[in-house]
């Protein structure tokens, strides 16, 4: 059974159809990145998990039941959090592990764990109004586990900081994962491709793709020819209208053509240079990187 599982996930505000139609699920220990553009609705989605938005179609199972209350078993960080700055580290995850009925003596050592855990072990005395952001993103990721939550949801938990920040979270995050399920939502693919197993790619509501790195790879990879030539551009102006070219790009002397099928577009590509004459310095063939393949499915819904 898998610890989350969503069904033909729905939102609509009104006409907008913000969710459409998403499935995915999670499984125990698993890391998950739910990435995409912003307005691709992660945000919405994360909170339909949590219960805070009401959905409007579908279903959202944990470990095969739907529950009450979803987030006594799951942990989250908002996208914004915020926290009363006139409260000390310590006494905000004491405030907010006492609405988790934690026994006393249980929090306290647990709230001690947790402050070691994300680097505050010795500032948890210290006011919140003192933190750094990054200190207060370590803050927010420990009261998301004070419960000791089965998922722990962390939406856009980098996106604010700066890089030697992001960078300081990301390490933590790759520690919290050996010992918890995540699903965290981000719209940067690096970001994502460190952290997680799988990744869900997301735009305007719609699930494109759902795997691992590799899967995604695999299922979605396109080959792309690289020529180079001087003064390529009326030649891929015409080529743009031809079937078996999915895009170009040209940058300087330099075309790069996405093709749907290597066997076809090589042929094609080479009998349209020579009947042309194009005095061409470089013919390659290259696989679209993960970025690339990221871009064009994001540009192209
Ligand atoms: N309360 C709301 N009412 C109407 N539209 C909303 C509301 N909340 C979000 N949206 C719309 O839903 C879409 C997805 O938003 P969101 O889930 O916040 O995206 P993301 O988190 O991926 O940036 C956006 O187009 C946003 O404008
Ligand atoms: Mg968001």
């Amino acid at each position: 059974m898998h610890l989350l599982q969503v069904s033909q996930l729905q939102k609509r505000y009104g006409d907008h159809e913000v969710v459409q139609n998403i499935d995915f699920h999670i499984n125990q220990g698993e890391c998950v990145a739910l990435l995409g553009p912003n307005g691709a609705g992660k945000t919405t989605i994360i909170k339909m998990i949590l219960d805070i938005n009401k959905l409007t179609g579908g279903q959202i199972l944990l470990n095969g039941k739907r529950h009450h209350q979803m987030r006594k078993f799951i942990g989250y960080l908002p996208q914004h959090p915020t926290f009363y700055p006139w409260m000390t580290g310590k006494e905000l995850l004491a405030f907010l592990g006492g609405l988790s009925n934690i026994e006393k003596k249980t929090l306290e050592q647990r709230i001690n764990e947790l402050l070691e855990l994300v680097g505050l072990g010795q500032v948890g005395n210290q006011l919140i109004a003192t933190y750094s952001g990054g200190m207060k993103q370590r803050l927010g990721i420990a009261q998301a586990l004070i419960h000791q939550p089965k998922l722990l949801i962390m939406d856009e938990p980098v996106s604010a900081l700066d890089p030697l920040g992001r960078r300081d979270i990301l390490e933590l995050l790759k520690v919290i994962k050996l010992k918890s399920t995540i699903l965290f939502s981000t719209h940067i693919l690096h970001d994502a491709e460190e952290l997680c197993d799988k990744m869900l790619i997301i735009n305007k509501g719609r699930l494109l793709v759902n795997g691992s790195i590799n899967q995604i790879i695999e299922q979605t990879q396109k080959p792309i020819f690289i020529i180079q030539a001087p003064r390529l551009s009326d030649w891929t102006h015409k080529l743009v209208n031809e079937d078996i070219v999915e895009s170009i790009e040209l940058t300087g002397n330099a075309a790069k053509v996405r093709v749907k099928s290597i066997e076809q577009g090589r042929e094609w590509l080479l009998s349209n240079i020579l009947k042309l004459h194009l005095p061409i310095q470089k013919f390659e063939l290259v696989q679209e990187s993960l970025e690339e393949i990221f871009l064009r499915m994001v540009k192209s819904y």
